[in-house]
């Protein structure tokens, strides 16, 4: 197939979370199992000098104008063709800002809904006018639509091109890793958007009560992701429990009844990872490479880690780890209400992390207060998160809830184990250590699972399971060995998720286009 994918992030070009990641890894994969490939996202300039990030990429010099926001806007393309792939990269003054793809110190910028409109305009004319490698991708394209960001691309094709006899045998397929971003503007932008009129159906959206934050937002709106959810060919999250929950009041942030609607065309598929930049036998970042087989460069790790981050070096202390956006989803505000009590048991603990303020200052704020047991590391660092992650015994992730989540992938792969909170994609990755499995009673010798999950989410809940982590890593050895070695073990690579995606593109293109 001809596979386009749409995003606002991709690794390692721009990163702030597992979008990225995934982006940056399941196109090589799907290459890497004879796809035509390419993936479009923006070309961010952060300063005045382009991006070392992009040095590979060449200008192709051959822009397109797109109408929307009352004008014409002329984006350009650059390209890097890399382990099989097609990078495009959308150039345009407004993506040429400092800060990250989304805002800077001072907030969201106020312009993301033009920002991601050009985007996705850009995308439909690529495939058509690119010639890349000497040929274009043409008209029949898989598009993959990743969130809100990219979530125009099927209802352009749709409202726009197939009225106008393009990619008629073009389908769309969108990737919802975050459901609480949807992309929503008042109506009144709707105009702005380069759709035709009687299409504003598509994207139409009211307010549920709990999402009404100001006056503005009691009545109709436009909402990205919802145009996608009604005019994708299918639909995938990126884990089975998650494409459950979305369907349900408590996880589909308002888009319950439309996804519940479009079930039939509702899968889940669990990320894999990267597994060559996520290997503690050669990975560059950490002091000492490691593996299943031989585990001793684990603990020279950890020392290193202490040491880099000026905490006691004692390796028989639990050293645990958290590794993350601060942001709501993350369950900091849980962090915040057990660290009082949790300081007082013999462990150390790290966060790294940026994002909401009021989390911020409190991440410093603990350092002071526990000078010998807690880092708050405040920044985006992708060599101190893999240090983390090989340095730490324990991972901790409770998210309110976890569409996928790779941090618990991550840590697993790396012999550190994960206490998550059972929801979403950490159910789904994360089985809690049972140490007498298949009716074995002699502790450690049929053992299961690779972590600890808890429920409710609850501070003392979440304590309880930490502690048995705990006293597990201090006092039952092998268990301990035995739970790094399952995690460190499995299979994270990609081709699982490739041929479940491969079958639904397949499943994509028996029928006619939706929409
Ligand atoms: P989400 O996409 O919701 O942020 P994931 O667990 O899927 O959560 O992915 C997060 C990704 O972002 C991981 O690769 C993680 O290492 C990375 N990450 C998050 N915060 C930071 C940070 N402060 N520094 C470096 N990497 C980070
Ligand atoms: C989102 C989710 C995260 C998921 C990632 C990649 O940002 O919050 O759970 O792992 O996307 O799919």
């Amino acid at each position: 197939y001809n596979i386009v994918f749409v995003t606002s992030e991709a690794a390692p070009y721009s990163k702030t979370g597992g979008l990225a990641d995934v982006c940056g890894s399941l196109p090589i994969a799907l290459a890497a199992r004879g796809h035509r490939v390419m993936v479009i996202s923006p070309r961010y300039i952060h300063g005045t000098a382009a991006d070392s990030k992009y040095s590979g990429a060449v200008d192709l010099d051959s822009g397109v104008k797109v109408f929307c926001f009352g004008g014409v806007q002329e984006v350009g393309f650059f390209h890097e063709y890399r382990e099989g792939v097609d990078w495009v990269f959308v150039d345009h003054p407004s993506f040429h800002r400092p800060g990250n793809p989304y805002g800077d110190k001072f907030g969201t910028f106020g312009d993301n809904q033009f920002r991601f409109t050009l985007l996705s305009h850009a995308a439909c004319e690529a495939p058509l006018v690119l010639p890349l490698g000497g040929f274009t991708y043409g008209e029949k394209c898989l598009f993959l639509v990743n969130d809100w960001h990219a979530s125009l691309v099927p209802v352009l094709l749709a409202s726009k091109y197939r009225p106008h006899g393009v990619y008629k045998d073009a389908r769309s397929i969108l990737v919802i890793h975050n459901i609480a971003h949807q992309g929503v503007e008042p109506a009144i932008t709707y105009s702005n958007l380069g759709l035709p009129p009687d299409w504003y159906g598509a994207l139409g959206w009211v307010f549920p009560t709990w999402a009404r934050t100001h006056a503005l937002d009691t009545g109709e709106a436009v909402n990205f992701l919802k145009g996608a959810i009604v005019t994708a060919d299918r639909i995938v999250t990126v884990s089975k429990g998650y494409s459950w929950e979305i369907t349900t009041n408590e996880g589909g942030f308002g888009l319950h009844e439309i996804l519940t609607e479009r079930r039939s065309i509702l899968s889940g598929i669990t990320n894999g990872i990267d597994v060559t930049e996520w290997d503690p036998l050669s990975d560059e970042h950490i002091a000492c490479n490691y593996s299943a087989d031989d585990l001793s460069g684990k603990v020279k790790c950890k020392i290193a880690l202490q040491k880099e981050l000026g905490l006691p070096v004692r390796p028989d202390c639990p050293l645990i780890g958290f590794v993350g956006r601060l942001d709501y989803q993350k369950g900091i505000d849980l962090i915040r209400q057990a660290i009082p009590e949790l300081m007082q048991d013999d462990v150390q603990f790290v966060m790294l992390g940026s994002g909401n303020p009021i989390y911020e200052d409190w991440m410093r704020a603990t350092e002071l207060a526990y000078k010998d047991q807690f880092r708050g590391w405040v920044g985006f660092n992708v060599p101190v998160s893999h240090r983390i992650t090989a340095g730490c015994d324990i991972l901790l992730m409770p998210s309110t809830f976890e569409p996928c989540g790779l941090n618990q992938l991550y840590a697993m792969r790396y012999g550190t184990i994960p206490v998550v909170h059972e929801t979403g994609g950490l159910r789904d990755t994360v089985q809690t250590f049972n140490p007498y499995a298949e009716g074995s009673n002699a502790e450690g010798s049929n053992a299961e699972g690779t972590g600890w999950t808890f429920s409710p989410l609850t501070k003392e809940s979440m304590l309880v399971a930490l502690r048995y982590a705990i006293q597990t890593f201090n006092e039952h050895k092998p268990s301990w060995e035995g739970l790094m070695k399952r995690g460190m073990t499995r299979d994270y690579t990609w081709v699982n998720a490739a041929t479940q995606y491969e079958q639904i593109i397949e499943w994509a293109f028996m029928d006619p286009p939706y929409c």
